[in-house]
């Protein structure tokens, strides 16, 4: 009997548990049933959506450098797997903010995601209340902040600060109102990132007509008729509703101007004042550096996201992947530490997890997914990520996501291997 070993007859019953299903894909829309992987959504998408709004989504900022290193970053480590372990009763549910979600990952917020896919906040909303994961609705979005925690109550908010004082205090106002237990506050926008793919693509907020938009619409009839004509006869034109206290811009518009508002002298005693002010959770989102995460713990805020915002502000920005170790070092076992960018797979998450995450969101795939397939898209990408995590788990030999640590990687960048 080899050392370490404990044998007891109980140890060789099978379990007769399959942790995750896999909804079968004869219950599945037409559309959906050859998406096999998150990155198929992408592919689905680019064909129905217009042009300038697949470009809004898929594209990053300058030359997307940011965005490929997302993804690279993740090659660059592999797995050591343990084998004869009993993984029968593996987990992946995980413990956050007081509450037992169903996968350790959730929905990164996602401007505009109304003109992507009908109704695109509600149903992202809904599709991870049913999965019993998180979701966070961007405050730069077109459906009512208020509609969106009615239909999940569980659902997250998240905000770009406004730049004056009382007019921060009044949304966050209207937001604790609303019911919203954890608010996010995205902090890498000082300034407005230069985003050229969208003018290449003719895309801009509001959107401005034109006969080349309209072209875009016509040549994509599905999207024109399924979500912006039947969003205008049933709700009328979208407009920011979220971004303050009060009503914004209308996504479309001639001369309408958006109100950007100087942000460039934020810092931290505006977190001060709104950690003073928010009773409930505060999540601070775009965090890169570990002298940062540590202003952030030490400020009372209650978990972090490392990002770089899918690489849509400041171009040349390292993975958040790179920096999540030091940053998980340095604030320690105090306050969790999530992070997004380019997860794609459920190797993806645990690769993250072992790296020192406890959470990870992902963006774009689940706009894809509302996109094409509505609530029964969104819920299928869960559905994907989350049984390939659970596959993972199988095969790596862990039964709880505690057990993803940094002696299961290794990276693959240095002559002759070496643990992470
Ligand atoms: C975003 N992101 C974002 N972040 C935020 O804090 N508020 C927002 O309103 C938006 N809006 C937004 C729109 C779109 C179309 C995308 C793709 C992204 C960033 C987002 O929350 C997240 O950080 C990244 O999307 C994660 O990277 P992946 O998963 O898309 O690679």
């Amino acid at each position: 009997m080899p050392r370490g070993l404990d044998r007891s007859t109980a140890d060789l019953k099978a379990t007769p548990v399959q942790a995750t299903v896999r909804t079968p894909p004869a219950a599945l829309p037409r559309r959906l049933r050859r998406i096999l992987a998150l990155d198929d959504f992408e592919s689905a998408a680019r064909r129905h959506l217009p042009r300038p709004i697949f470009g809004y989504v898929s594209g990053a900022a300058e030359t997307n450098a940011s965005l490929r290193d997302n993804r690279s970053a993740f090659e660059e480590f592999g797995f050591a797997p343990r084998v004869l372990v009993d993984v029968s009763k593996r987990t992946q549910s995980v413990e956050l903010f007081g509450r037992t979600y169903a996968a350790p990952f959730g929905i990164a917020p996602m401007g505009i995601s109304a003109l992507s896919a009908y109704r695109g906040d509600l149903v992202l909303a809904c599709a991870a209340g049913q999965a019993n994961i998180p979701m966070i609705m961007s405050g730069s979005s077109l459906i009512r902040l208020e509609d969106v925690v009615k239909a999940n109550p569980a659902a997250w908010f998240q905000a770009y600060l406004p730049g004056e004082p009382d007019r921060i205090l009044a949304l966050l106002e209207r937001v604790e109102k609303a019911g919203f237990g954890t608010l996010v506050l995205t902090v890498d926008t000082a300034v407005l990132a230069n985003r050229e793919n969208n003018i290449r693509s003719g895309f801009s907020t509001p959107l401005r007509p034109s006969l080349r938009l309209a072209w875009d619409g016509m040549i994509r009839p599905n999207w024109t008729l399924n979500t912006f004509l039947r969003t205008l006869l049933r709700h009328g034109m979208p407009h920011f509703e979220n971004s303050h206290a009060t009503r914004g811009a209308p996504i479309l518009a001639k001369s309408v101007m958006r109100d950007f508002g100087a942000k460039d002298h934020l810092n931290w005693h505006h977190l001060e004042l709104i950690r003073d002010r928010w009773k409930g959770r505060l999540v601070v989102k775009g965090i890169m550096s570990r002298e940062d995460a540590c202003i952030a713990r030490d400020s009372g805020v209650d978990g972090i996201v490392v990002s770089n915002h899918g690489g849509r502000q400041l171009d040349g920005a390292v993975s958040p992947l790179r920096v999540l170790p030091d940053i998980a070092d340095a604030v320690g076992a105090a306050i969790p530490v999530m992070m997004d960018g380019g997860v794609r797979r459920g190797s993806d998450v645990l690769k993250a997890i072992g790296l020192g995450a406890t959470f990870v969101f992902v963006g774009r795939p689940f706009v894809y997914a509302a996109a094409i397939g509505g609530e029964a898209g969104v819920s299928q990408a869960i559905s994907i990520l989350s049984t390939e995590i659970n596959r993972n788990m199988g095969l790596l030999g862990i039964n709880s996501l505690e057990e993803m640590g940094p002696d299961r990687l290794i990276t693959l960048n240095r002559v002759g291997g070496g643990q992470a």
